[in-house]
């Protein structure tokens, strides 16, 4: 149980490294809280208009992710990288350093499931795409991928991750909920659109 108690703490510690946030203000684009959907996530940073901002912070939330994983599978087996997975994700939703209020942990859940098992990861990745380039709106490629996760990791043989994936999902959709009413709305913005 300490084990797993320390593999939580550094998961959470990587994951609420708000890399949007930082890279926002470092590269002089402003504060996202006050662009767009006010998220930190990459979606939002993208609404900055500057695209290789909003790929850096892609790809290091991805990266905070997978890195939590493979280390504490590393030094502690597969139990602990499930753990530092959902403390990851935890850190990027509730990060202590912005008062709990983080982002919407889709970059940092598709690098997660890249690294509990890439077969896994890329078909999510997949389905992110695929429901994006079908509805060119960030959030549905988020709730797709997030539901396809659960089936793609029994189908695809991570079936050990099955309740963190539910979990992982259900976090996703909640911290979407204002999404979800926009889309039901029909008033949720396309990808890269402003507001
Ligand atoms: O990753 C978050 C994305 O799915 C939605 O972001 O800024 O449109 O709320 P945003």
């Amino acid at each position: 149980v300490t084990i797993l108690t320390l593999w939580a703490v550094v998961g959470y510690l990587l994951g609420s490294i708000p890399f949007g946030m930082v890279l926002a203000k470092f590269m002089g684009l402003g504060n996202l809280r006050e662009i767009g959907s006010g998220n930190i996530g990459a979606t939002n940073v993208l609404r900055t208009g500057n695209k290789t901002a909003a790929a850096l912070t892609l790809v290091l939330d991805a990266a905070k992710g997978a890195v939590a994983v493979l280390i504490a599978r590393m030094f502690a087996g597969e139990d602990a990288a499930q753990i530092a997975a959902l403390a990851a994700m935890l850190g990027h939703c509730y990060p202590v350093w912005l008062g709990f209020r983080g982002g919407k942990g889709v970059a940092t859940f598709l690098g997660i499931m890249l690294a509990l098992s890439w077969q896994v990861g890329l078909a999510c990745c997949l389905a992110w795409a695929i429901a994006v380039a079908v509805s060119r709106t960030s959030s549905i490629g988020a709730i797709a991928a997030a539901a396809a996760s659960t089936f793609l990791l029994i189908l695809l043989g991570y079936g050990q991750g099955f309740v963190l994936g539910v979990v992982l999902t259900l976090l996703i959709f909640w911290r979407h909920r204002a999404n979800i009413s926009r889309i039901r709305a029909g008033s949720e913005p396309k990808i890269g659109q402003k507001t």
